[in-house]
């Protein structure tokens, strides 16, 4: 059977943007954008064109400079907000604004401070202004994870009618439970009119860790969009990580969904982002951390030797990166040392390496990690002789 496309609409030019120290200029956006349509995201969320003209500036050329995704702008429900956004756009290909507003009771009383038919009227006066800017409407529901399934239903219909072509579903707090949100999604599958003509998208937030899970859990309930950042980039504790949920449907292929990314490209595209944001990617991050291929402790360093797939359940080419690494410490056996031996040129019988292996390890207690140039030494110093 064909696997299913699921859209992936990455938002690090927008929400990722949003975190405090990670703001691009302009040209550093426009370089961002140019390597996610290489990278074959659908939709670029360029950025909140009514934020700032710097964001209006960047929003512009990022809609004149791509040719194949998507480029969609963020907006309030707010009618001078989707009137910047939709001039912000003016030069796009493919055109979308996203607009949107709170749907759930906290935010309706406590932030907009009004009431749900309000907020059902609001939602719908915006989808057909945006509409009549562009053929592509996103409406966001903000906080939809904690908004009352039966009135976030009723604003789904009242929107699809208005004119709105994507359906955003936010986790906007990172509350929901994966069966809980992939429950909402079904709900709002079974239960809306009108919501086999447009495409469901989730957009999740990683506060208690379940970003990627909720996102899953929203495409194996019918969602067709994942919304996502590099790297999980994104306010507080971050949004999804497309790297993420790309190898998910990946590695999975029985799910019969799939994206369009070229994942050997996913390690540069992150590098790329830490780099622009000056934001480190943690080392044991999925995907793309520093130690995601990396061994070091002996018996997994005995069985990757042996064959990769033991202790590794994705090809690191796969990925953009070029080989597993043995990272040799205290903890490493002698399968380890002997293959980096092996790999600057020592070839050493059982005896020769028995003594390697004993200076291995008094130094490995010394040193945090053992390098190519400490091998060397060793050998030297110790007056190893190798075979052959
Ligand atoms: O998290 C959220 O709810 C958002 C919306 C503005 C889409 O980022
Ligand atoms: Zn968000």
């Amino acid at each position: 059977m064909a696997h299913q496309q699921i859209q992936i609409f990455d938002t690090t030019l927008r929400d990722g943007e949003q975190v405090p120290g990670c703001k691009l200029n302009r040209e550093e956006k426009l370089v961002i954008a140019r390597q996610l349509e290489l990278l074959g995201v659908d939709v670029i969320e360029a950025g909140f064109p009514v934020s700032s003209p710097g964001d209006f500036a960047a929003v512009q050329a990022i809609a004149a400079q791509t040719r194949e995704a998507t480029v969609c702008g963020l907006s309030r429900a707010v009618e001078n907000d989707i009137r910047v956004a939709a001039e912000a756009l003016q030069k796009a290909r493919y055109p979308r604004i996203h607009t949107g507003i709170g749907t759930s009771d906290v935010h309706i009383l406590h932030k907009l401070c009004t009431t749900r038919e309000d907020v059902l009227a609001r939602a719908v006066a915006a989808v057909k202004l945006a509409k009549s800017f562009v053929e592509d409407v996103e409406f966001y529901a903000e906080d939809a994870g904690r908004t009352d399934n039966e009135f976030l239903a009723r604003v789904c219909e009242e929107v699809i009618k208005a004119g709105a072509t994507v359906l955003n579903i936010p986790d906007t707090t990172g509350y929901c439970l994966p069966q809980e949100y992939g429950a909402k999604i079904k709900f709002l599958h079974e239960n809306v009119r009108g919501i086999d003509n447009v495409r469901l998208s989730t957009h999740c937030h990683n506060d208690l860790g379940l970003a990627t899970a909720n996102s899953i859990a929203g495409v194996m309930n019918g969602a067709r969009q994942i919304e996502c950042t590099i790297n999980g980039v994104g306010e507080r504790a971050g949004n999804t990580a497309l790297e993420e949920v790309v190898m998910i449907l990946r590695q999975h292929p029985y799910l019969n969904l799939d994206t369009r990314i070229n994942t050997r490209l996913l390690a540069e595209t992150s590098a790329m982002v830490s780099h622009l944001m000056t934001m480190p990617v943690q080392p044991n991050k999925a995907i793309v951390g520093s130690n995601a291929f990396s061994h070091s402790s002996g018996i997994h360093q005995d069985g990757i030797i042996k064959h990769r797939e033991t202790y590794e359940i994705i090809d690191p080419k796969e990925v953009g990166v070029a080989d597993s690494s043995i990272v040799l410490t205290a903890r490493s056996g002698r399968a380890a040392l002997a293959y980096r031996l092996q790999k600057i040129g020592y070839d050493f019988e059982k005896v020769a390496l028995n003594k390697a292996y004993a200076c291995f390890l008094e130094l490995a207690d010394r040193k945090r990690e053992v390098m190519d140039e400490d091998l060397h030494a060793l050998v030297e110093q110790e007056k190893l002789v190798a075979v052959g």
